[in-house]
C-alpha cells in the first residue's frame, strides 16, 4: 500500500500522463499481473468531478422519492424486476419483463430463462438483506453468485477462463488463475469497497466494479454478481435507502460500448472514460427511476379514486397496493395477503375486470389478472397514461 501511495503523488505531478503504469496484458494469457486498487493514476479530473456532481444530484431526488412512497413494496416489486430483466439480457438470458411478473408466484412452469432472471431479483433482495449481517466482501458475492446460478457458487479453483467475442469466438480477455491469487486480489478489492477514502463514492463504484469483472472470480455469473454488487454498494454507502435504481437499463443501452470501455482499463490502463460512462449510467437511469416513480405513484392515486367511487364496497388501500406489487395476479394472492377469502377475493377481481382495471388473461387452471397500466407503464419509456374517469 505504501509503495502505491508514493506513486500516485509522483503520477499527480507528472501530469499529463501518457503512460499507463499498466504491467503487460495479452488476451490469452491469465492476468495474474492485474494492478491492485486503488488506480494509481489520478481520476477525479474536472470533467470527472462535473459528471460525478450530476450523477449525485440525481441518485439524491431517486432516494427521495423513493423514500416519499409509503408502500415500498412497490418499489422493491417493481425495479428489481426491471433490472433482473435487463442485467439478464446483457448475458443474453432473453425475457420478458412480462413473463417474469407472470411467474414470479408460480415459478413450475416457466422456461429456464425466466428462472435465471427470477433469481437475478431474489439475489439483488437477498443480497440488500445480507448487508445488515456482513460488508461487501467476498462471501457476500459467493452468495449473490450462488443465488444467481441456483447453485453453490464459490471462487474459482480450477483454470481455463475465458471471455469470448460471441461472433468470432476469439478470447478477448483471461482473468487471473489459481485460487490465492483471485483471493487476495479479492481481499484488495473488499479493502477498497469498504475503507474510507478520498474518491467519491460513485467514482468508487466504477473503479470497484471493473476490478470485479478483471478478477472475474467465478466460472460463471460475474457480469450478474457485479451488476448486484454496484447496486448494494449504492445502499451500503447510503445512496439509495434500498436496490431500486435500474441501472442496467443504460448498461444494456449501450452494452458494446461495455465491453469496450472494460476492455481499454485492462489494456490501456483507460480508466477515465471508463469512470465517466458508469457516472453517465448512474445519471441517466437515476432520472429514469425517479420519474417512473412518480408516475406509478400518480397512477396509484388515480386508481384508489376510481375504484373508490365505481365500487366502494371493493376498495380498500390494501387491494389497491397488492394490484401494484402484484400486476399479474391471482385470487391466491388476495387471500394471501389477508385481503379476502377466496370467494370474496374472485368477486373482488371480477369487479375491478369489469370496471376495466385488471384485464383477465387466463392460462391453464390459474385465472391470472393483468394490471394493465402498470404493465404498460413499467415496459414503456413513456410516463403517460389515460387516467380514469377522464
Ligand atoms: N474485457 C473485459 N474484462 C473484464 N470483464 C469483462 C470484459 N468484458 C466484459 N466483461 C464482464 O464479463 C461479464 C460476463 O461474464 P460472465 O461470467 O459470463 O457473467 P454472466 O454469466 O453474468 O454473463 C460481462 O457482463 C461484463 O461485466
Ligand atoms: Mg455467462
Amino acid at each position: 500500500m505504501s509503495m502505491e501511495a508514493t506513486y500516485s503523488v509522483f503520477a499527480a505531478m507528472d501530469q499529463p500522463m501518457h503512460h499507463s503504469h499498466r504491467p503487460e496484458w495479452q488476451p490469452g494469457t491469465p492476468f495474474n499481473a492485474l494492478p491492485a486498487l486503488p488506480p494509481i493514476d489520478e481520476i477525479e479530473t474536472r470533467a470527472i468531478l462535473k459528471q460525478c456532481v450530476k450523477a449525485r444530484a440525481a441518485l439524491a431526488e431517486l432516494k427521495q422519492a423513493a423514500e416519499l412512497i409509503p408502500d415500498q413494496r412497490i418499489l422493491l416489486s417493481a425495479f428489481p424486476m426491471l433490472e433482473a430483466q435487463a442485467s439478464s439480457e446483457i448475458e443474453n438470458i432473453i425475457t420478458t419483463t412480462a413473463e417474469l411478473f407472470e411467474h414470479l408466484s408460480a415459478e413450475q412452469r416457466a422456461t429456464p430463462a425466466v428462472r435465471e432472471a427470477l433469481r437475478y431479483r431474489s439475489a439483488l433482495l437477498i443480497g440488500a438483506a445480507e448487508l445488515q449481517k456482513r460488508p461487501m466482501c467476498t462471501r457476500l458475492a459467493e452468495i449473490v453468485c450462488s443465488e444467481i446460478k441456483g447453485i453453490d457458487m464459490q471462487v474459482r479453483r480450477t483454470p481455463g477462463t475465458t471471455l469470448r467475442n460471441d461472433r468470432t469466438g476469439d478470447t478477448i480477455y483471461t482473468p487471473p488463475e489459481g485460487e490465492q491469487v483471485l483471493r487476495d486480489l479479492l481481499a484488495n478489492w473488499e479493502r477498497f469497497v469498504n475503507e474510507p477514502s478520498e474518491l467519491d463514492p460513485l467514482v468508487r463504484m466504477a473503479i470497484s466494479h471493473y476490478q470485479f469483472e478483471a478478477i472475474h472470480p467465478f466460472l460463471d455469473g460475474n457480469g450478474r454478481t457485479g451488476r448486484v454488487l454496484n447496486s448494494l454498494f449504492l445502499v451500503s454507502h447510503g445512496l439509495i435507502g434500498q436496490p431500486v435504481l435500474y441501472l442496467s437499463r443504460a448498461i444494456i443501452a449501450r452494452k458494446d460500448e461495455y465491453y469496450k470501455r472494460l476492455l481499454a482499463v485492462t489494456a490501456r490502463g483507460e480508466w477515465i472514460p471508463w469512470v465517466e460512462f458508469m457516472l453517465e449510467c448512474v445519471e441517466s437511469t437515476a432520472s429514469w427511476t425517479t420519474n417512473k416513480i412518480a408516475a406509478m405513484r400518480a397512477l396509484q392515486v388515480n386508481t384508489g379514486e376510481f375504484v373508490r367511487t365505481k365500487c366502494p364496497g371493493v376498495y380498500s388501500h390494501e387491494l389497491i397496493s397488492l394490484i401494484f406489487e402484484r400486476p399479474y395476479l391471482r385470487i391466491a394472492d388476495l387471500v394471501e395477503a389477508g385481503i379476502a377469502k377466496r370467494q370474496t377475493a374472485a368477486t373482488y377481481v371480477d369487479r375491478l375486470t369489469e370496471i376495466g382495471v385488471l384485464e383477465e388473461r387466463t392460462t391453464g387452471q390459474t385465472r391470472l389478472f393483468v394490471h394493465v397500466k402498470l404493465m404498460k407503464l413499467l415496459t414503456h419509456d413513456s410516463n403517460e397514461y389515460i387516467k380514469y374517469g377522464s
